[in-house]
């Protein structure tokens, strides 16, 4: 069908969505189309956009199927001004949504609250994430919507983890690594998860079966209560040791095992230097740390030092996990030890 079009270049098409949305110039009737030169949004016919925010045609358009919001904004009546400052992303954790918010927006956590929990299919409960702090990396949560516990049961690669937001780190963010370090577990190696949370690496490498023997540590006791309450649902649970302990003090009398996971992306080079000692000949060692980008190529070297040195180890892989700060990122590193 035709219609009065706006078109915009890619690059501006949400910004462009809530625009007009606020004006009420967007047509909710027709699917926003596109051509070569960018979007074209279909608007209102007696509506005139604001100026240079694009150029006015006529386009081909498609007749929407009627279908709720897409997008938790869509469920608050605010001005294009202060919409284009809310997060479009969030996290979902079992039946927990996590949400970061500008200092700005604070005061109105509650609405996004209650426009989230209408979103999310399944949503329980709505939480302000303030980021993670302490040694234990426990995350800082403000409930804005929802009731109940921070407790909840998370599914990812297949897997049912028990978790609690406020008592112990997990992050959604790091199933792919989950799944990709279970991936190169091979038959018959002993892996150590050091720092393990609540068990994500640990779980999943058991629940593959290639491992004969996993042993997740962890110093905060509401991590091991969590990954007890997981492999008390699992059978897999007998290949699984779990121990409660201080790291330092746990390497100390520790056998090198084949494969080591490493996940204290902070404090982990304090570390380092021991945590190298539990892998064996030929083993690999699977460390996170936070880089600033301009580090990133020097730092496996400075890595390798610490561990004792080229003739010993060298980095197998090294990939970005995803953002941390504005100049930061998670890294994965892959060492591997040499056969001696
Ligand atoms: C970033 S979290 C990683 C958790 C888990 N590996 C994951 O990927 O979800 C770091 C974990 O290290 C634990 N931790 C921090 N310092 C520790 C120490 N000195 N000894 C043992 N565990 C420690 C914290 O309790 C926390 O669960």
């Amino acid at each position: 069908m035709k219609g009065r079009a706006l078109r915009v270049p890619r690059s501006r098409g949400e910004e462009t969505r809530l625009l007009l949305r606020g004006l009420g110039c967007l047509r909710t009737d027709l699917e926003v189309g596109e051509d070569a030169q960018g979007l074209l949004f279909p608007i209102v016919g007696d509506r005139t956009p604001p100026e240079g925010l694009g150029e006015v045609t006529e386009a081909e358009f498609v007749v929407s199927v009627p279908r709720g919001p897409q997008d938790y904004r869509d469920l608050l009546e605010w001005p294009p001004s202060e919409l284009a400052h809310l997060p479009r992303s969030f996290d979902v954790v079992g039946d927990i949504v996590l949400i970061r918010l500008p200092t700005e927006l604070e005061a109105q956590g509650p609405q996004i609250g209650a426009a989230l929990l209408k979103f999310v299919p399944g949503a329980r409960l709505v939480g302000q994430d303030r980021g993670v702090l302490g040694p234990e990396r426990r995350r800082q949560v403000v409930r804005l919507a929802g009731s109940g516990p921070w407790t909840t049961r998370h599914r990812e690669n297949n897997l049912a983890l028990d978790v609690d937001l406020e008592g112990a780190y997990f992050s959604p963010r790091l199933a792919r690594e989950h799944a990709r370090v279970a991936a190169e577990i091979r038959p018959g190696d002993r892996v150590y998860d050091l720092c393990c949370g609540v068990g994500p690496f640990a779980l999943t490498i058991a629940r593959d079966g290639r491992a004969v023997e996993v042993v997740g540590i962890d110093a905060n006791p509401v991590a091991i209560q969590c990954l007890r309450a997981t492999l008390a649902r699992h059978r897999f649970r007998t290949r699984v040791e779990v121990v409660e302990d201080q790291l330092d003090h746990f390497v100390v009398d520790r056998a090198p095992f084949e494969r080591v996971v490493f996940n204290l992306p902070l404090e982990g080079i304090k570390y380092l230097a021991s945590v190298g000692k539990l892998v064996s000949r030929a083993g690999r060692l699977f460390y996170y740390e936070v880089v600033e980008r301009d580090a990133v190529s020097r730092r496996p070297g400075e890595l390798i030092d610490r561990l004792g040195g080229s003739s010993e180890w060298a980095l197998g892989e090294s990939r970005t996990v995803h953002p941390y700060s504005p100049t930061a990122d998670l890294v994965a590193f892959t060492f591997e030890r040499s056969r001696g």
